[in-house]
């Protein structure tokens, strides 16, 4: 955890509810939150789910889950219950909901397993095979661990064959929770092979499955990936959560050709996709830069 007085927090929160601002300021103002925590960072955050940005919403829910503070769950349940919100926004509150990993939000995830959106109620399936999975597998705590630091929606596969993980994730008959637990297997390992399965997975199944794929080829930052991040976002008719997460991807990889990518893609006709490019070319500057951190709000207090 980041130290902050009261009043940098408020500073911070200030900068990401300031819709006068320019997006890829309030997202590094909300990283900078998450990474302080505590009540009141949650409650900054919490009071910016008015904002008329689904993506910036969802980011807002991503980051209360990798939090991992049991404070934000009336907070994510009310954001899951909101039909009013966007459908990604629903999905990375079931998804943190998950994430917190507390089995008393059980009940509601059992509810909305079966939401009329498939990413709502494919999510909510997810995370409850994750508590599950969490409550009968509690002395695992090395599997769960992983080198990217994050919360992922399922524990990586025990198997490290990368053929036979192939097989699982590109399987269609499998259930999502083993397809996802064949998909971070594959990411840790981390080698040629593995990343170009993992970009086979852009091609297979819903829409929330390849949104995975591609956050997750984004976390591996090989530039192996490019072609098939590309042919997405490219893809007018794909899902916009999958266009979304793959201009993000593509903004970590952060090569010549990923700026010049996304660059064509700043006037998308989907609010999602433009922003996502915004962020992601924000995401290609850090990368290229000797900055010490991405989420660089407190350290940079006395410009805001
Ligand atoms: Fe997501
Ligand atoms: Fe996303």
């Amino acid at each position: 955890m980041v130290q902050a007085s009261e009043s940098d927090i408020l500073t911070i929160g200030g900068v990401l509810n300031d819709s006068a601002r320019p997006l890829k300021e309030r997202f590094r103002a909300l990283f900078t939150l998450k990474n302080i925590g505590g009540a009141m960072a949650i409650d900054q955050i919490h009071a910016c789910f008015k904002d008329p940005s689904a993506l910036l919403k969802h980011e807002l829910a991503y980051c209360l889950g990798q939090m991992r503070d049991p404070t934000a769950i009336s907070i994510l349940t009310s954001v899951l219950e909101d039909l009013s919100q966007e459908p990604m926004v629903r999905h990375e509150a079931g998804e943190a909901l998950g994430a917190i990993g507390e089995s008393s939000v059980i009940p509601l995830l059992e509810k909305y397993c079966k939401d009329p959106i498939p990413e709502v109620a494919e999510t909510c399936e997810l995370a409850l095979n994750r508590l599950r999975w969490l409550e009968s597998n509690s002395n695992a705590k090395d599997l769960q661990k992983n080198p990217y630091l994050t919360i992922d929606p399922a524990p990586p596969a025990e198997i490290t064959d990368v053929k036979v993980l192939r097989d699982i994730l590109l399987d269609e008959s499998k259930s999502l929770f083993d397809r996802y637990r064949a998909m971070f297997s594959l990411r840790n390992l981390n080698t040629r092979e593995s990343i170009l399965a993992l970009a086979e997975g852009l091609k297979t199944g819903s829409a929330l499955f390849k949104h995975e794929v591609a956050f997750v080829l984004g976390q591996l930052q090989d530039e192996a990936s490019i072609p098939g991040l590309q042919a997405s976002l490219e893809d007018t008719k794909e899902n916009e959560m999958v266009r979304h997460e793959c201009a993000e991807a593509l903004g970590s990889i952060a090569t010549p050709e990923c700026y010049e990518i996304l660059n064509r893609y700043l006037n998308d006709s989907k609010r999602v996709v433009h922003e996502s490019c915004v962020i992601a070319l924000d995401m290609c500057d850090y990368e290229n830069s000797t900055e010490f951190q991405y989420a660089d709000t407190l350290a940079k207090l006395s410009t805001v």
